[in-house]
């Protein structure tokens, strides 16, 4: 159920529309009008009888597409240098796929983006076992993460943004996790088409957090081929290697001279099948990035991507330490996306900010822990060009 209790139900004109407008005079397409209130539509139905919605926002360029299931962006389509659109997100058109299949494509990740070793840590002298779902490790929240839930969604208009504002109360106990965890995430569009990401939390125990969105990138657009053209740059010296369970051993080890180094822009493919042992291991990059400018009190730029072919680019600022790029290695052609074609290996690309994996268990790394009377606050902001 929605939390907007201004919602307006377009009397007689919803009767006949798949899409429902929002407010006083906003328009009754599905796809929402540039800069207007987003536009809700049924997207499908859980076997448990929830209904899931669809919200459509555009401004400044960029068109959205978000579901109230896991907060997926679904869709996110945005112009070449010709200003011709494409959609750049891996995505399925049925919910049943995104409840049986998907590899967290679009969503929030919660309580704990990447892993927690063994799904094991001890807080304040207790020991906390969590839902363990990838091998003998806890993966982006367990078995069922903020990814499987229905979030409350409620649409807003504040001056020249458009944007939703999620919520999910995740209760004491839930995948192991202590604390009620209340969660709001803000997606805002501003007037030139950049996407941020507001990432709120608050507890009634100490616990762990670490929220991300699991966007698949591929700047050609989806189901368009390889992402290994596309050049990437991080601001990053350092890594964290893992062991083969892609739990980081601790060490923040420097990128100079392995293929780990973007602190140059460089095509993803370039040094992909360099045979460095961490990429034998991860099928290619699935690492965590220690960015060098650590935790900033406001977003701070740290990576860039470019699909030279179209021009399109992607700016990425965080405010938080880490940064997970992920190749697309376990893509291997069985899921089928929007476009109708199938996704292979390397096809899209995560570009995930975060705090380090398994930092519960590494005094070395950035503390992800949240005590009562303290907020979680964190934003990523994503600017498009071409
Ligand atoms: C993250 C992880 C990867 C993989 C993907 C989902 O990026 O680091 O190892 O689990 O999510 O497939």
């Amino acid at each position: 159920m929605e939390l907007n209790r201004r919602t307006v139900i377009a009397g007689a004109a919803s009767a006949g529309l798949a899409a429902t407008a929002y407010g006083a005079g906003s328009a009754s397409a599905a796809t929402g009008s540039p800069g207007g209130r987003p536009v809700r539509e049924h997207f499908g139905t859980l076997a448990d009888g929830t209904r899931v919605y669809r919200w459509s926002l555009e401004n400044g360029g960029t068109r959205l597409k978000v579901l109230s299931y896991g907060g997926v962006v679904q869709s996110l389509e945005i112009p070449d240098r010709h200003g011709r659109y494409a959609n750049v997100v891996a995505g399925f058109d049925d919910i049943a796929d995104y409840v049986a299949k998907s590899p967290y494509f679009g969503a929030l990740i919660g309580r704990y983006g990447n892993r927690i070793g063994k799904g094991r840590f001890t807080l304040d002298g207790k020991a906390y076992q969590l839902s363990v779902n990838d091998g003998v490790n806890s993966l982006h929240g367990g078995a069922k993460g903020f990814d499987k839930h229905v979030w409350d969604v409620e649409p807003f208009t504040r001056g020249s943004d458009v944007g939703l504002h999620l919520h999910y109360t995740s209760v004491d106990g839930e995948m192991g996790y202590p604390g009620t965890l209340r969660t709001k995430v803000t997606y805002t569009l501003g007037r030139h088409g950049e996407w941020r990401v507001d990432y709120e939390a608050t507890t009634d125990k100490a616990t762990v957090v670490n929220l991300t969105s699991h966007v698949y990138w591929n700047l050609a657009g989806e189901g368009s081929g390889t992402i290994e053209d596309h050049e990437l740059s991080i601001a990053a010296a350092r890594y964290t290697p893992t062991d083969p369970g892609l739990i980081p051993t601790g060490e923040l080890a420097r990128v100079a001279g392995t293929p780990f180094d973007f602190r140059h822009a460089k095509p993803i493919g370039r040094d992909i099948r360099a045979g460095h042992e961490q990429q034998v291991q991860a099928k290619g990059y699935d690492h965590n990035w220690a960015l060098d400018k650590g935790v900033t009190a406001k977003p701070e730029h740290i990576a860039t991507l470019r699909d030279p072919r179209s021009g399109r680019t992607l700016r990425i600022a965080t405010d938080q330490p880490g940064l997970q790029f992920y190749s697309g290695n376990f893509l291997d052609g069985t899921l089928t996306g929007t476009g109708g074609r199938t996704y292979r290996q390397g096809d899209a690309l995560c570009l995930e900010t975060q705090h380090f994996p398994d930092s519960p268990n590494h005094a070395n790394f950035p503390s992800t822990v949240l005590r009562p009377g303290r907020t979680y606050r964190t934003t990523t902001i994503h600017t498009f060009g071409a």
